[in-house]
């Protein structure tokens, strides 16, 4: 039997398109889960995947990437990695599971939306093994960090977070509600997977792979790069489409969903990614600062895919590109202050060693941010550790669900962006934040961010003890410092050492 090559059928093959005749088109593709912006079902056709693959091609190629992941595994289950491994390498395991784990689940809905809802036959294509690849990504996510759980509780929140109302989860949720879940067909294919995937998580899967294997996570960094080679393949769903929107008169449409999606993926990379980069990876394992490789990547690399496809850069640009330079250094602070309210035990990062590399990296780190750990230090140091601990909770930005902060010390520049709409005041980080909301305020609208819950009288008591059991934390369970604020022996010989001489 011969045995025709892929490129000799697959094209004639993947014409799965056919006209109706039970239904109209516009039942069988609603616009409402399609969103093809009025570009007819022939346009659509001329949608051309980059990334050609046949169904027993796909099975072979993920039953050998499944069983690569899952021999390491199982080879170095023994290591004391889980031991030996610096605290805060840990913690990054354990934000990365409780924020991805089942992120990748709402990604699986979101690719089998464009499986059935995406008016190009390739993109149905693709998007079908994208759907089993998110599938596989999930099931691999719970069942890595699921051996830990009895030996540290925290492990269990790859599988809980997203079933809370932890603010982290909540940050998290919004975000891929927002981009993933609650969208149609072709804007998935430009939010999902052109901004968010193509501009972040196949870049930090890259690095946090070969972050992985330089601490001696092997058993992490082969989990990783086998779900980024996925995700380098099922990220490019959305060029195509954007390429098919901009030929047919749709470039401001295009535009727009690009800015959004990458604005919505902006604030959890930074949340989450910064912080591991520049506080919690041990600094002898430290490539790069968070800004290098955001400068590196998105500037160097996302930038010129926007170019190349005839887009202009989002209007904010510069602003976010600002952002490089502090907003993880705030997230960080709060992070590490409000450690109970979080799922994973947060490096302090600011040893005399740390700050000097701090300070190089982002020169008036120790006069703006480096003041407000300045305090925190001296709280440690004399043993006043109620005064290290929140009380309450940060004022909330209505977009990001994230705390509202900036700049602190000489640089002081924390503002508010308020917008009146419909008769309530909404609180937002950033214009770039505000606009977003603007776009479309009835998605937005009657969310009740965590202050607004407790404001509302719906977290009772309202003080710490009931935040904690409203976000369903429980004891074993809250953040605290990743290394048992051994960090402050430094300060203790010499408190007033604050950076290495
Ligand atoms: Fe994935
Ligand atoms: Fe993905």
């Amino acid at each position: 039997m011969t045995i025709l090559d892929r490129s000799e059928w697959y094209d004639i093959a993947r014409e799965t398109n056919w006209t109706p005749t039970f239904v109209t088109e516009e039942e069988l593709f609603p616009e409402v889960m399609t969103g093809g912006l009025g570009v007819t079902r022939d346009k659509w056709e001329k949608y051309d995947e980059p990334y050609k693959t046949s169904y027993p091609e796909y099975v072979k190629i993920q039953r050998e990437k499944d069983a690569g992941a899952y021999s390491v595994k199982a080879a170095l289950e023994r290591n004391k990695l889980f031991e030996t491994a610096d605290p805060g390498w840990i913690s990054i395991l354990k934000s990365h599971y409780g924020g991805l784990a089942l992120g990748e689940y709402a990604a699986m809905s979101a690719e089998a939306r464009m499986t059935r809802f995406g008016p190009a036959p390739g993109m149905r294509n693709m998007a079908t093994f994208g759907m089993l690849d998110e599938n596989r990504h999930t099931q691999l996510q719970l069942y890595f960090p699921h051996e830990h759980c009895s030996k540290d509780r925290q492990f269990d929140w790859a599988v809980k977070a997203y079933h809370t109302n932890e603010w982290a989860a909540i940050a998290t949720r919004r975000m891929v509600d927002d981009l993933f879940l609650g969208r149609d067909a072709i804007s998935i294919a430009i939010m999902l997977t052109f901004a968010f995937e193509t501009g972040f998580t196949n870049m930090q899967f890259l690095g946090l792979s070969s972050d992985a294997a330089e601490v001696g996570d092997y058993t992490f960094s082969s989990l990783i790069s086998s779900i980024q080679t996925d995700e380098s393949r099922h990220a490019q769903i959305g060029g195509p489409a954007l390429e098919v929107l901009i030929a047919n008169g749709k470039k401001a449409e295009a535009e727009r969903m690009v800015y959004q999606g990458i604005a919505g993926a902006w604030r959890l990379f930074c949340v989450l990614t910064g912080p591991s980069m520049d506080y919690n990876t041990p600094l002898a394992h430290r490539k790069h600062s968070f800004k290098e490789f955001m400068q590196e990547w998105i500037i160097g690399q996302f930038e010129r895919s926007l170019i190349d496809l005839g887009l202009d850069l989002p209007w904010y640009w510069d602003k976010l590109v600002a952002e490089f330079d502090y907003m993880h250094h705030a997230y960080q602070l709060g992070l590490w202050y409000w450690r109970p309210t979080i799922w994973w035990n947060p490096a302090a990062g600011v040893t005399p060693d740390e700050r000097d590399w701090l300070e190089e990296k982002y020169p008036g780190w120790n006069d703006t941010f480096g003041k407000c750990w300045d305090v925190i230090i001296e709280n440690v140091v004399a043993g006043r550790m109620d005064k290290t601990y929140p009380e309450t909770l940060p004022i909330l930005c209505n977009m990001s669900q994230l705390p509202i902060c900036a700049i602190p010390g000489n640089g002081w520049n924390v503002k508010d962006y308020p917008l009146e709409y419909q008769g309530r005041t909404y609180h937002f980080n950033s214009e770039i934040d505000r606009w977003m909301f603007q776009q479309s305020p009835e998605r937005y609208r009657d969310h009740m961010s965590l202050v607004d819950r407790l404001l509302a009288g719906q977290i009772q008591p309202p003080d710490i003890g009931g935040i904690l059991k409203y976000m369903n934390i429980a004891p074993g369970e809250c953040g605290d410092d990743a290394h048992k604020y051994a960090w402050a022996d430094a300060y203790r010989v010499n408190p007033f050492s604050k950076s290495a001489a």
